[in-house]
């Protein structure tokens, strides 16, 4: 084994290199039966995604396609970095969180349109850019975290609000972007007004200053504090398979999911988020980069990636996790992102307006 340092040195060269040209050489396929050609090519990603998430698809990526993956994880930022690198900027595909993130890089030319057969038939035509300019991947529902000895089996967003729920609702801060976005989602159904409306309902009906995390409303509801909540579904699967009698494994047990609908909108669904990706606008491995994207929504890879987070696949009849799957049917509130997206301002006003988070 060499020394540490060795290894350190290593490493870091080969970030420094991937870092200045993104064109990191890598190893190519090892020649030998079954391997891939070894002039396929390479694509640069930039992730703003967990490594461990999305690694195991790049590797099977290049073992059935032969294009090396090259990664950049960027935590914050991702805008400003291509921005930065401008007309040299080796990014092939930009991956992020949120629609607002992928509208930001939309939005400041950072992106190019594609059109794919692959990509439109998997992807609903809500949960991407008409223009083709950006695709969701996975789904990040946001739904009723309710205590498991309640007797409930659906509910809507707009009873958030009933009086019936005072002092029993836990939700984090009205303004993180998880509600900014459900509370624009209900703009987009209601208007303005009635959201206002709803919005002071809730606040009324509040067990506790809205703040925290996601996951503290389940850890709440354990604690008798409220005895329903809004957060993203996700968490549960991560608390639910945490270890056995650890806290966020005893806060998963404590829960019931239901997935809430608007009853504002005929056709109103559960509010999603979402993981998404697009093509980078100066793109020097363009359609390696169409080809990653239409892996990416390949039926094993849709089931892959939703499963390493718990996500849900954005593609129909895909493999789903076990503890998802316990969550019953999904019917996705058929509202354009876009639309979405357009509304958090206003959101983001209301939420003050009202004193949400006061
Ligand atoms: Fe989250």
């Amino acid at each position: 084994m060499p020394p540490i340092h060795a290894v350190r040195v290593a490493a870091t060269a080969a970030l420094l290199l991937l870092a200045a040209c993104g064109r990191n050489g890598g190893p190519a396929p090892a020649d030998g039966p079954g391997a891939a050609p070894a002039d396929a090519g390479e694509v640069n990603l930039y992730t703003t995604r967990e490594p461990g998430l999305v690694q195991p698809l790049l590797d099977a990526f290049t073992a059935s396609t032969g294009i090396r993956v090259n990664t950049v994880f960027v935590r914050d930022g991702l805008l400003e970095r291509v921005r930065a690198e401008g007309e040299r900027s080796p990014a092939d595909v930009l991956m992020t969180v949120d629609t607002g993130n992928l509208l930001d890089l939309v939005d400041n030319g950072q992106t190019q349109a594609i059109r794919s057969r692959v990509l439109e038939e998997a992807i609903p035509a809500h949960l991407r850019g008409g223009d083709g300019h950006w695709f969701a991947l996975s789904l990040r529902d946001r739904v009723l975290y309710a205590d498991k000895a309640l007797d409930l089996d659906a509910f809507t967003y707009e009873e958030l609000a009933d009086p019936k729920w005072k002092g029993r609702v836990c939700i984090r801060s009205g303004q993180h972007p998880y509600n900014t976005s459900l509370i624009a989602a209900m703009i987009a159904h209601a208007g303005v007004e009635r959201t206002e409306q709803w919005l002071r309902g809730v606040k009324a009906n509040l067990a506790r200053k809205a703040a925290g995390g996601d996951r503290d409303v389940a850890r709440d509801i354990l604690a008798g504090i409220c005895d329903i909540g809004i957060a993203n579904a996700y968490y549960v699967g991560r608390m639910k398979n945490a270890e056995p009698g650890s806290e966020q494994h005893q806060w998963g047990e404590a829960i019931r999911v239901i997935r809430p609908t608007f009853a504002s909108a005929a056709d109103g669904g559960t509010h999603v988020n979402i993981s998404g990706a697009a093509v980078a606008r100066h793109a020097p491995n363009r359609d390696n980069a169409v080809k990653l994207l239409e892996y990416l929504v390949s039926d094993e890879a849709q089931s892959l990636y939703a499963r390493a987070n718990y996500e849900y696949p954005v593609k129909a009849g895909v493999e789903l996790d076990p503890v998802v799957a316990g969550f019953g049917a999904m019917k996705v509130d058929a509202l354009p992102l876009t639309e979405v997206a357009r509304r958090r301002r206003e959101a983001s006003e209301l939420v003050d307006r009202v004193g949400f988070d006061h």
